[in-house]
């Protein structure tokens, strides 16, 4: 039976200066950059309160909130919010610093769900999470309600599909800006 673990085991921050060569055309940060930091903070962060090798399942919505410039010191915050049987929700607080100016911007929260996987790829069993603050108790109850939503956001769009016929959705499509021109 592996033992329990407080949250606070497996926090994880990494650190990265952004450099010329992460900026798109624009000028800016690639969101995939970031994309990339936090699936690998949310690795580590997972894999220490696991004590196995992780996959990434899913990643939550990602919200950019505000640009990363070049030169920028961003961060990512990442702790286990929740963990199932063979699941661990991260959450990962990104803050994107000028080193100049010592502004600290909040770019996004986001919530990847990863799975501990054995030496034969099986998912296994993690250790269950010691919950030590009130903020801690709220993140997992939070978890726990994002990914009911989830299974019902899952649940309806099966039916809407299943229910789908072109007639029913004419009506809703008035007034959006799109043009149909199905071949008869
Ligand atoms: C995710 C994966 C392990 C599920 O395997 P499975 O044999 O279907 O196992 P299960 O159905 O028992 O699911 C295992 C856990 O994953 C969770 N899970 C599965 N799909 C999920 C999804 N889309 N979102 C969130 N959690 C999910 C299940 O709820 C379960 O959690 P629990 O054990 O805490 O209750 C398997 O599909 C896989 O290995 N996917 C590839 C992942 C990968 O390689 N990622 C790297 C990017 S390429």
């Amino acid at each position: 039976m592996n033992k329990a673990k407080p949250v606070g085991n497996s926090k994880t921050t990494i650190t990265e200066l952004m450099i010329p060569s992460y900026a798109n055309f624009g000028g800016k940060i690639h969101g995939g950059i970031l994309l990339s930091l936090m699936d690998k903070v949310a690795y580590a962060c997972a894999s220490k309160h696991a004590g196995t090798y992780c996959v990434t399942v899913s990643v939550d919505t990602v919200d950019f909130l505000q640009p990363v410039e070049v030169g920028e010191l961003v961060s990512m915050k990442a702790s286990v919010n929740y963990v199932g049987n063979t699941s661990l929700v991260v959450g990962i607080k990104v803050v994107a610093e000028n080193v100049k100016t010592g502004i600290v911007k909040h770019t996004n929260t986001s919530y990847l769900t990863l799975v501990a996987k054995d030496e034969m790829d099986k998912p296994v069993r993690v250790p269950k999470l010691i919950l030590k603050t009130q903020d801690e108790v709220r993140r997992f109850v939070e978890a726990i309600r994002r990914k009911t939503l989830k299974q019902e956001i899952k649940r309806e769009m099966g039916k809407a599909k299943s229910a789908f016929t072109i007639d029913l959705v004419m009506s809703h499509l008035e007034n959006e800006r799109c043009l149909i021109q199905l071949k008869a």
